[in-house]
C-alpha cells in the first residue's frame, strides 16, 4: 500500500522505517524492507505493525545504501511474512502495490519451468519474470521492460538487484509512484508524503512509465520504452510536515481541522464581496442538464448530499452510482451531462475507472479531489480542488466536510448559471455557506456531552442511524464512521423508510441516532423517533434549540448551533465524527489505522 525506495549517500534502513511510519496511515497488515550491501540484497519482513519489523531489525539488522520498503494492504494471501513484501526470486527482490489480474497464468508458466513459489501472493510472479529475463541475459531496465509486457492489471514497482548497489528500478501503471530528487540521493514513493521530509522536488510517473534511479540521475521510459522527462515540480511544505500536534489520533485533529479546510475550500468557490459562486473556468453550468455523480465510500456520501442541493437548487437532475458497480452498469450515456467524480486522494482505482470511463463516452469531467497532484486532478477535464490538507486518519472526516463545502457552493453557481436564483439570493446562499466554518466551530463545543455518551455506545451491537432529506444521507455517512473505526455494526436509514424493515431490528440494546435539525420536515421525523421509543430503542436526538424545545420526550438531546438547511449537512457533521471517535476511543480501538481498511484503495 505504501512504497518508498532509496539511493542514499548514507545507510538508509532508520530512513526506510521512519517512512514506513509515515506511510502508516494509508492502512496496512505487514511491512518490510530490502536493502542491498556489497552486491547481495537482503530482506526483513513481520507481520502487523512496523514496531513489530522494528524488532526484526534490531535482533538482525540491514546494511546498504541503497533499499526499499513496504507496507502492505492483502489482496491475495492473507497478512503474513512470507506474503509481506519485499518478494524475492533470484537475483530480483521488489515491492509492489496493486494486483496482478493474470498472475495465475503466469504462476501455472513459471512453475512449468520449474520456478518454486513461497508466497500465495500475487506479486511473486513478478521477481520471477524480472529474473528470467536477467537468466536470458538481458540488461535490468529491459528485463523490467519485457516483464512489463506481460503484466496486466495496476501496480507501482519498486525493484533491487543482486549485483546492482547503487539501482532501483521503478513502474507505474495504475497505482501512483513519484521520484524524488535529492541532495547527491534519488527516490521512489508512492505519494509525496512519503519523499516529502527528504525533498521537495518530485516528479509524478505518468500512466505506463517506468524508470531507473541512481544517486543523482532518474532515467524515465514511457509505455513503449522511449525516454522521457517528466517535469520536476516543488511541492508545498504542508504536504511533507504532518504531524498530530497536541492531539491524541489524527482523526481527532483532523475532526478539529474543519473550520479551516471548510473556510479554505468555500473561499476558491465563494466571493464574499460580490456574494457571487463561481465555478472555475471551464466549467458551464448553464450548458449542463445532467450530472454523473461516481465516488467510493465517504466521498460517495459527499455526493449523495450534494445531489439534494443540484437538483433543488439548480433543478439540474442527478445521477450518482458507486464507483465500483457504475461502468459494469454502463448507464446509457446522453450529451450534456457533466460526470462529477469526487475522492480525497484522487488516485482511487474504482473512481478512477469511472472517470476514464466516461470520458471515453465523451462526456465532460469536473473532479472534486484533495490531492491536487493526483491521477484524478490530471485526467479529468476541470479540477474542482478541495482545500484539506493532507489527511492521515483512514477514516475520512476534514476532507468530507470540505467535499461537502465546495459541492454545496458549486450548486449554488449552477442554481445563478441555470438563472434558477436571482443576484439576491445567490448573495444570501453565498453568505449562509461562508457562516459554515464559523457554525462548524460552535459543533465543536459539542465535544463533552458526546464524550459522555460513548460508554454506553461503545457496548451497543447494532447502532441505527437515521434522518430524513439531506439529513438521510449523512445518516449513512455517520453509520459508516462507527463501523469504520469502533467495529460495531450500524446502518444508516432515510427515516420514513424504518418501519419497511429496520424497525424489527429495535429493542432496548439498540441505541438509536436521529439526526432532527428543525427544518420542514422535522415534524415527520418526530413521528418516526415516536415509533422507535415505542419499542423501546434508547435515542440520542441531535437537532437545535428549537428542535430542543419541540423534541419528544425522553430522548437524550444533543443540542447543535442552529443553523440554514445549506449549511445543515456540515455542522451535523461535526457530531456524529465526534460520536465515531469517542465510541472507538472508549473501545481502545486503532482509530488512525482501523483494521481492514486502506486510505486509498488503488485495487479494484
Ligand atoms: C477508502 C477509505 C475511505 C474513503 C474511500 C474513498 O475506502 O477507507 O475512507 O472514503 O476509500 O477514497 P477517496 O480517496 O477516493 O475519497
Amino acid at each position: 500500500c505504501g512504497i518508498i525506495g532509496i539511493v542514499g549517500r548514507a545507510p538508509v534502513q532508520e530512513r526506510l522505517i521512519e517512512t514506513l511510519r509515515r506511510l502508516e496511515y494509508r492502512g496496512y497488515d505487514s511491512a518490510g524492507v530490502a536493502m542491498v550491501a556489497d552486491g547481495r540484497v537482503d530482506r526483513r519482513r513481520a507481520r502487523g505493525k512496523i514496531r513489530a519489523l522494528e524488532d526484526v531489525l534490531r535482533d538482525q539488522p540491514l546494511d546498504g545504501l541503497t533499499g526499499v520498503g513496504h507496507t502492505r494492504w492483502a489482496t491475495h494471501g492473507a497478512p503474513s511474512e512470507t506474503n509481506a513484501h519485499p518478494q524475492r526470486a533470484g537475483r530480483v527482490t521488489l515491492v509492489h502495490n496493486g494486483i496482478i489480474e493474470n498472475f495465475a497464468e503466469l504462476k501455472a508458466e513459471l512453475a512449468a519451468e520449474g520456478r518454486t513459489f513461497e508466497s500465495e501472493t500475487d506479486t511473486e510472479v513478478i521477481p520471477h519474470l524480472i529474473d528470467r529475463a536477467l537468466a536470458q541475459g538481458l540488461a535490468p531496465l529491459d528485463a523490467l521492460k519485457s516483464t512489463l509486457d506481460r503484466l496486466r492489471g495496476a501496480f507501482a514497482l519498486a525493484v533491487l538487484i543482486d549485483g546492482e548497489d547503487e539501482l532501483i528500478l521503478g513502474a507505474r501503471r495504475g497505482s501512483p509512484l513519484v521520484v524524488g530528487y535529492g541532495d547527491g540521493e534519488m527516490y521512489l514513493g508512492s505519494d509525496a508524503l512519503a519523499v516529502g521530509p527528504m525533498t521537495n522536488r518530485i516528479a509524478y510517473l505518468d500512466e505506463g512509465d517506468y524508470v531507473a534511479i541512481d544517486r543523482t540521475t532518474a532515467r524515465i521510459f514511457d509505455a513503449e520504452g522511449r525516454p522521457v522527462t517528466r517535469q520536476i515540480r516543488i511541492i508545498p511544505p504542508a504536504a511533507a510536515l504532518v504531524e498530530k500536534g497536541n492531539y491524541r489520533h489524527f482523526m481527532e485533529k483532523e475532526i478539529h481541522d474543519q473550520p479551516g479546510a471548510c473556510q479554505h475550500t468555500l473561499s476558491a468557490y465563494l466571493d464574499p464581496v460580490s456574494g457571487r459562486a463561481r465555478a472555475p473556468d471551464g466549467l458551464d453550468f448553464s450548458r449542463v442538464d445532467r450530472i454523473q455523480i461516481v465516488a467510493c465510500g465517504t466521498a460517495y456520501y459527499a455526493g449523495l448530499i450534494s445531489r439534494y442541493l443540484f437538483e433543488s437548487l439548480a433543478r439540474i437532475p442527478v445521477d450518482i452510482d458507486v464507483a465500483s458497480e457504475f461502468r459494469y452498469r454502463a448507464p446509457p450515456v446522453r450529451e450534456g451531462t457533466l460526470c462529477i467524480v469526487v475522492s480525497q486522494s484522487g488516485e482511487t482505482a474504482d473512481t478512477l475507472a469511472a472517470l476514464r470511463w466516461c470520458r471515453e463516452q465523451g462526456l465532460s469531467t469536473a473532479a472534486v479531489v484533495n490531492v491536487h497532484t493526483s491521477t484524478m486532478a490530471r485526467e479529468a477535464d476541470i479540477l474542482l480542488p478541495t482545500h484539506a490538507g493532507p489527511e492521515i486518519g483512514v477514516a475520512s472526516t476534514k476532507a468530507f466536510t470540505s467535499q461537502v463545502a465546495a459541492l454545496s457552493a458549486l450548486a449554488v453557481a449552477a442554481a445563478s448559471a441555470k438563472g434558477r436564483i436571482d443576484a439576491a439570493e445567490e448573495a444570501r446562499l453565498t453568505r449562509l455557506l461562508l457562516e459554515a466554518p464559523r457554525l462548524i466551530s460552535a459543533a465543536l463545543a459539542l465535544e463533552e456531552p458526546i464524550r459522555a455518551l460513548a460508554p454506553e455506545l461503545a457496548k451497543a451491537r447494532d447502532v441505527l442511524y437515521f434522518g430524513r432529506g439531506v439529513m438521510s444521507a449523512l445518516a449513512l455517512e455517520g453509520a459508516l464512521k462507527l463501523k469504520e473505526i469502533s467495529y460495531i455494526h450500524a446502518e444508516g436509514y432515510p427515516a420514513g423508510e424504518l418501519k419497511h424493515g429496520p424497525i424489527a431490528l429495535i429493542d432496548e440494546a439498540t441505541p438509536v441516532i436521529v439526526l432532527a435539525p428543525s427544518d420542514a420536515l422535522f415534524e415527520k421525523t418526530v413521528s418516526n423517533t415516536a415509533e422507535v421509543m415505542a419499542r423501546g430503542g434508547p435515542v440520542i436526538f441531535i437537532t437545535d434549540e428549537e428542535g430542543a424545545r419541540r423534541a419528544p420526550a425522553g430522548v437524550r438531546l444533543i443540542v447543535a448551533p442552529g443553523c440554514d438547511d445549506i449549511v445543515a449537512p456540515l455542522v451535523y457533521a461535526v457530531p456524529i465524527q465526534m460520536l465515531a471517535y469517542y465510541v472507538a476511543v472508549q473501545k481502545g480501538a486503532d482509530v488512525d489505522q482501523p483494521r481492514n481498511l486502506a486510505k486509498s484503495v488503488t485495487v479494484e
